[in-house]
């Protein structure tokens, strides 16, 4: 046996997804990986831009696992449960998200084994897509002594009756249980009232992050009374802006994040949120705000300047006002969403690029957005300048290569996640750009961008030509009057005319032989869709498509790749947990079979429209893939519905299986 030394020595080569799977081999494996001694630490991948930022994912339970404070257990409520519950107890500490309970007995034994076994180790309880009743969350949460975070979320069957924790001693006990919790969630509950909300939050004196997503808050006016809110006693049928107030005010010391997106919030009572004395809000979400104007994001900047992070996406009525209000009065912020506020124009960008924390910008849907300005902002000399590590570009159709080009340049080595999905006007210069300056990338995506060929994700386009671009534009954005002329992109000179995605050997062999950048270079990638870049063929999927750490895949819609692709993926990309290949005519059984092997991690695989798969890739699926929790094989036609079933009973994890228009399905018409 070898010694613990040399274990710890040897996992210390490994990448972040390896250890985790080194741990699972035995215990002194499992002691091994925990050893920080020679650890490195890879990016991990971010979580995205949520209020609660939670949701990691361990393919099967085990006791062993520990490798992040922050691994969420998740599992549905059933007979097996309670022996995971068991095996938990032996963790210092742990998250739960516990899925479809219900009023039944298995569901109530799990919750009574949750408090006994695990009481006062869990840190983090999440109850989603269940219907409990009162009494039963009664029973688990006086126990729950550690707890930092309730998400109660759409859990209507607990605030239907109004009368949860109407009664003082269970209000006691869940106080002292509840008294350190910092975050709750309450978003999506239909039936919160003030009686209630008072009482819950009664018992949870010390919030820092409170979500009323999507909960009916009367703001202004209230329906059952036919008065304004607030004139009157707490309502046992509405959550009133005066009781979030009083929340506020009462718990003003430790709140910092709030979110109330898609709720009815007015101008005015945001104005009366923002003026909260003494309220220093960190994180504010406010997606979904329809009634929200520029004016009151200029109130709400100059009442909240130490905000880090906002979300004002799809609040339709805001303009470039807003973005000018909020480049010029939130100096410490670090994140913003935009998206899909389509009357953003160019305006006030470039100010908002010279806030110096702004690490995340979402301005995806914004279809006015050409990126001249934020260009602008980054190159202005002297001046301070956003250090961006993730920009969402999504539907941007303004969006073109000089903007990726220069961008790339610009933020270099700190971008970590790029999304131009749909930004149809960019080409394969892009992508060189992309290669060539942004090679920390993790998650890239170029979904849509139908321009994007094989030369691109080869790099073959002439440095030269790269370079001369570099060279220009000493004062600012001064290039693009002579962008057009320079000859920035020359096709590379091929039987060109018909079929620009047919490489020969001598091409690919020149891609070898000349250290340019392809999108190889992108070692550290995470995720990357390719989906419907429908120019793109095996010759560059083969070549480019080699990451060690890739863990989701998107090819869809690529109609002329072949089982070629798919074999060189399994065999590079062992690391890969979803992958999406539907609407791939060309990918076949034989691709499978070669693939499946190496594909061990797949826990999502989608091959929709993918006319030649028939039930023998299943096999081979139940075979190799034992982790799979989601197959989608819709519309595949060959399939059938026995196999389907037994696809069911031979893999163990699976959740989903998408099978509408199979073959069985066909006969049945
Ligand atoms: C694992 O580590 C713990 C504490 O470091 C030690 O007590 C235990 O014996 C180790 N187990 C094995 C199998 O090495
Ligand atoms: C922004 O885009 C929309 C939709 O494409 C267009 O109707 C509108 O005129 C544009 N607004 C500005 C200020 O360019
Ligand atoms: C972007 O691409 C679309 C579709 O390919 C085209 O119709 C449009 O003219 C292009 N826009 C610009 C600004 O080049
Ligand atoms: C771009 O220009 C800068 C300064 O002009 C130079 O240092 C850098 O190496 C150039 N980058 C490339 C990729 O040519
Ligand atoms: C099967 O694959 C062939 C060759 O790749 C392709 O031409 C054909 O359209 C595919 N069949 C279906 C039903 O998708
Ligand atoms: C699918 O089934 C049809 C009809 O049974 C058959 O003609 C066809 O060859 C099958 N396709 C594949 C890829 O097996």
């Amino acid at each position: 046996m070898l010694s613990l030394q040399i274990i710890v020595y040897i996992l210390s080569f490994l990448h972040a997804s390896d250890r985790k799977e080194a741990s699972l081999v035995c215990r002194s494996w499992y002691n091994a990986s925990q050893d920080q001694r020679y650890q490195v630490t890879y990016p991990e991948p971010k979580p995205p831009c949520t209020l609660w930022g939670v949701g990691v994912f361990i393919p099967y339970i085990s006791p062993f696992i520990d490798l992040q404070r922050e691994v969420t257990f998740s599992f549905p409520a059933s007979a097996s449960a309670l022996e995971l519950v068991k095996g938990l107890s032996r963790k210092s500490h742990c998250s739960l998200r516990i899925s479809q309970l219900d009023g039944f007995s298995i569901s109530r034994s799990l919750l009574l084994e949750v408090g006994a076994c695990l009481g006062s180790k869990v840190e983090s309880l999440a109850l989603p897509g269940s219907s409990i009743t009162e009494a039963s969350l009664l029973n688990l949460l006086p126990c729950l002594t550690s707890l930092r975070r309730l998400d109660l979320r759409g859990l209507d069957s607990l605030f239907m009756s109004g009368a949860f924790l109407s009664r003082e001693e269970h209000r006691q006990q869940v106080r002292s249980a509840l008294c350190g919790l910092e975050e709750l969630d309450l978003s999506n509950l239909r039936y919160l009232s003030d009686l209630t909300f008072t009482r819950l939050t009664g018992c949870t004196p010390r919030l820092r992050r409170l979500s009323l997503a999507g909960c009916h808050i009367a703001f202004e006016f209230d329906p059952y009374r036919g008065c304004p809110v607030g004139m009157v006693e707490d309502s046992s049928a509405l959550l009133s802006l005066r009781n979030l107030k009083r929340l506020l005010t009462q718990q003003k010391s430790t709140l910092v994040a709030l979110d109330l997106s898609r709720t009815s919030i007015t101008p005015e009572s945001l104005r009366a949120v923002a003026q909260v004395e003494d309220l220093k809000l960190e994180e504010l979400y406010l997606q979904g705000c329809k009634e929200l104007t520029d004016y009151s994001v200029e109130i709400l900047v100059r009442h909240q300047p130490g905000l880090l992070k906002l979300d004002i996406s799809e609040c339709m009525g805001l303009t470039s006002r807003s973005v000018e209000a909020v480049a010029h009065g939130l100096k410490s912020l670090t994140h913003l969403s935009l998206s899909h506020d389509w009357r953003i124009t160019e305006k006030g960008l470039r100010d908002l690029l010279a806030l110096p924390g702004l690490k995340g910008l979402d301005l995806s849907q914004c279809l006015n957005i050409s990126g001249a300005e934020m260009v602008s902002g980054l190159k202005r000399p002297g001046a301070t300048r956003a250090q961006l590590e993730t920009l969402n570009f999504r539907g941007c159709t303004y969006i073109k290569d000089l903007a990726v080009f220069s961008l790339a340049q610009l933020l270099g080595s700190c971008l970590r996640e790029l999304d131009l999905t749909s930004c149809v006007n960019v080409t394969d210069l892009s992508v060189c750009a992309i290669a060539t300056y942004l090679q920390e990338l993790v998650v890239l995506r170029l979904g849509w961008c139908k321009e994007v060929t094989d030369w691109g994700l080869l790099g073959m386009l002439q440095k030269a030509e790269c370079e001369l671009h570099n060279e220009t534009g000493e004062n600012g954005p001064m290039f693009t009057r002579t962008f057009g002329n320079m000859g920035f992109f020359k096709p590379p000179r091929m039987p060109f005319e018909e079929k620009p995605k047919l490489l020969t050997q001598i091409d690919l062999q020149q891609f070898k032989e000349q250290a340019g950048d392809s999108l190889l270079a992108l070692r550290r990638l995470q995720e990357l869709d390719l989906s419907a870049c429908i120019k793109l063929t095996d010759s560059s999927i083969t070549q480019v498509v080699k990451y060690p750490d890739l863990q989701r895949l998107s090819l869809s819609m690529l109609p002329d790749i072949t089982d070629a692709a798919l074999v060189s993926v399994g065999w590079h990309c062992r690391s890969l947990t979803s992958l999406t290949l539907s609407h791939c005519p060309g990918i076949t059984d034989r691709g499978v079979a070669q693939a499946a092997p190496h594909l061990q991690r797949l826990q999502h695989l989608y091959l929709s429209c993918c006319g030649n798969i028939t039930d023998r890739s299943l096999h081979l699926l139940m075979q190799h893939c034992k982790r799979l929790k989601t197959v989608d094989i819709s519309r595949c036609k060959n399939v059938s519905m026995r196999t389907v079933e037994l696809l069911h009973s031979n893999l163990p994890f699976l959740e989903n299986v998408h099978h509408k228009l199979i073959g069985a399905e066909l006969f049945n018409d």
